[in-house]
C-alpha cells in the first residue's frame, strides 16, 4: 500500500539567523505550554505576562498557572485594551513595573493576546535592559496569522502606526486555536483578511483550500482553523526566512495596505484593520486588471471571496484625493515612488512601482459605493 507523506502541522520553524530559530507550536489548549516552556528554559527564569484588559480575564489566570511551575516567579501587567494604547506612554508604565519588580536580564516576557499586545510586548522585550527574551501567546485570528511571527514590534507614534519599533524574534509562538471562540466575530472576520492576503499573493492552492474550507472556518472547527492558521503562517514564514528586514519581498506582505492603511487613516481608525485591507485588497485586484494582469473573471472572482467571509468590498469613500494623498505617507514609500503590491495571477503578488494616482482613484471608484448611486 502506497503511503502518503503527511505534513506535520502541529508546529512550524521558523529560521532567523544561520543558528537561530524558533518554533510555532499549534495546540487546542493550554496543556502543553509548560512543557514548551521548560524545554526552552530549563532553568525556571522569573516570568512577566504581559495581556490585556479584555484577555485577562479570560485566560491570563490559566496562562499564569501553566508557567508557575516552570518559573521562579511569574507576575502579570494588564494594559487598558485597545490600539490606543500601544504608544510611549504605555509602554514606560511597563518598564517602570518591571524596574519596580527587580525583573533582570534573564527575565522572559510573555505576550497574552492580540497584535496590539504582541507588538508592545516585542517592543519591551527589544528595549528593556538592552533584550530580553519574549514568548508570544496570540489571540487572535490576526496575530495567530500575521503579526506574531517575523519579529516587527513597536507602537504608534502621534498618530502614526508603527512608527516607532524594532526587530525583535520571540523564543516560542504558542498558539492555542481556542481563544479564537472568544473572539468577536467581527474582529474574526477582520483576521480572516489576512489570512486571504497570504493565500493571494503566494499560494493558489491555498486560495481553493479556503473555498473549500469556508463552511468549517465559518464554523470555527478547531482542525480547520488549525489548518488554516498553520498554512498562513508558513507561507509569511517563507518570506520573513528569505527577507527578514524588509529590504525586498517581504513587501509582498503589504497586499492590500497602501490603500487599506490610508482608509484606515482617513476614517481615523474608526474601521478594524482587515476589513480596510480587504477593501485594500479588492483596489490591488482592481488596478491589477485594469493593468491587465488579471482577467475580469479573476477580479469579480476575488471581490467576492471577500463577501463569501464577510468582509466588506464597498464603503462611503467620497474623497478618494484625500484618501490618495494619505498613501504618500505610507512607511513602504521607496524614493518617492509608491511599492504598489499588484497580482499578476491569484496566488502570485509583485512589487509595481508605477501604479499612478489616476489608476487608484478608478479603483477606489470602484469601491465607492456613494458613487453613481
Ligand atoms: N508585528 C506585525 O508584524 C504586525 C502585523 C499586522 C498587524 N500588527 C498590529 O496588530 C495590531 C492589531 O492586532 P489585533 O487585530 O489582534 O488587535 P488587538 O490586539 O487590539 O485585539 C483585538 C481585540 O480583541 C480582544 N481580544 C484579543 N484576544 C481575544 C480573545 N481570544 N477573546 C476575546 N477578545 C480578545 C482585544 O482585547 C482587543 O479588544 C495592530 O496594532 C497592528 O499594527 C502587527
Ligand atoms: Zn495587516
Amino acid at each position: 500500500m502506497k503511503e502518503e507523506t503527511q505534513i506535520d502541522m502541529s508546529r512550524l520553524t521558523v529560521k532567523c539567523g544561520p543558528k537561530s530559530s524558533y518554533d510555532i507550536v499549534y495546540k487546542k489548549s493550554f496543556e502543553a505550554l509548560s512543557g514548551e516552556v521548560s524545554s526552552l528554559y530549563p532553568e525556571k527564569p522569573r516570568m512577566c505576562v504581559i495581556t490585556d484588559t479584555n484577555v485577562d480575564p479570560l485566560y491570563g489566570d490559566e496562562v499564569v498557572k501553566k508557567l508557575e511551575p516552570v518559573s521562579s516567579g511569574v507576575m502579570k501587567y494588564v494594559v487598558t485594551a485597545g490600539e490606543d494604547h500601544k504608544n510611549l506612554d504605555e509602554i514606560k508604565e511597563i518598564y517602570r513595573f518591571l524596574i519596580e519588580n527587580k525583573f533582570d536580564r534573564k527575565t522572559v516576557l510573555v505576550a497574552l493576546g492580540g497584535g496590539v499586545i504582541g507588538d508592545m510586548t516585542g517592543y519591551t522585550a527589544a528595549t528593556f535592559l538592552r533584550g530580553v527574551d519574549f514568548i508570544q501567546i496570540p489571540t487572535t485570528l490576526l496575530s495567530q496569522a500575521d503579526s506574531s511571527i517575523g519579529g516587527k514590534t513597536g507602537v504608534d507614534f502621534e498618530g502614526f502606526k508603527n512608527m516607532i519599533g524594532a526587530f525583535k524574534m520571540p523564543s516560542l509562538v504558542y498558539t492555542n486555536l481556542s481563544t479564537l471562540i472568544s473572539l468577536p466575530g467581527r474582529q474574526f472576520v477582520s483576521g480572516f483578511a489576512e489570512v486571504m492576503k497570504s493565500a493571494l499573493l503566494k499560494d493558489e492552492i491555498f486560495y481553493i483550500w479556503l473555498i473549500d474550507n469556508s463552511y468549517e472556518i465559518r464554523d470555527m472547527d478547531l482542525d480547520t482553523l488549525s489548518e488554516m492558521v498553520y498554512r498562513c503562517d508558513d507561507i509569511k514564514r517563507m518570506i520573513v526566512e528569505k527577507d527578514p528586514y524588509e529590504k525586498k519581498e517581504r513587501a509582498l506582505l503589504n497586499l492590500g495596505h497602501t490603500l487599506g492603511h490610508a482608509i484606515e487613516k482617513f476614517y481615523d481608525f474608526k474601521f478594524l484593520h482587515g476589513e480596510c485591507v480587504s477593501l485594500g485588497c479588492v483596489a490591488a485586484a482592481f488596478i491589477s486588471w485594469k493593468k491587465e494582469f488579471l482577467s475580469k473573471e479573476e477580479f469579480y472572482e476575488i471581490r467576492d471571496m471577500f463577501v463569501l467571509f464577510g468582509l466588506p468590498i464597498s464603503m462611503d469613500l467620497a474623497d478618494t484625493s484625500k484618501i490618495i494623498e494619505l498613501t504618500k505617507n505610507d512607511k513602504k514609500m521607496s524614493s518617492g515612488h509608491i511599492k504598489f503590491i499588484l497580482l499578476k495571477k491569484i496566488g502570485k503578488a509583485f512589487i509595481n512601482e508605477d501604479v499612478t494616482d489616476e489608476e487608484m482613484s478608478a479603483a477606489l471608484d470602484e469601491l465607492n459605493f456613494a458613487e453613481g448611486d
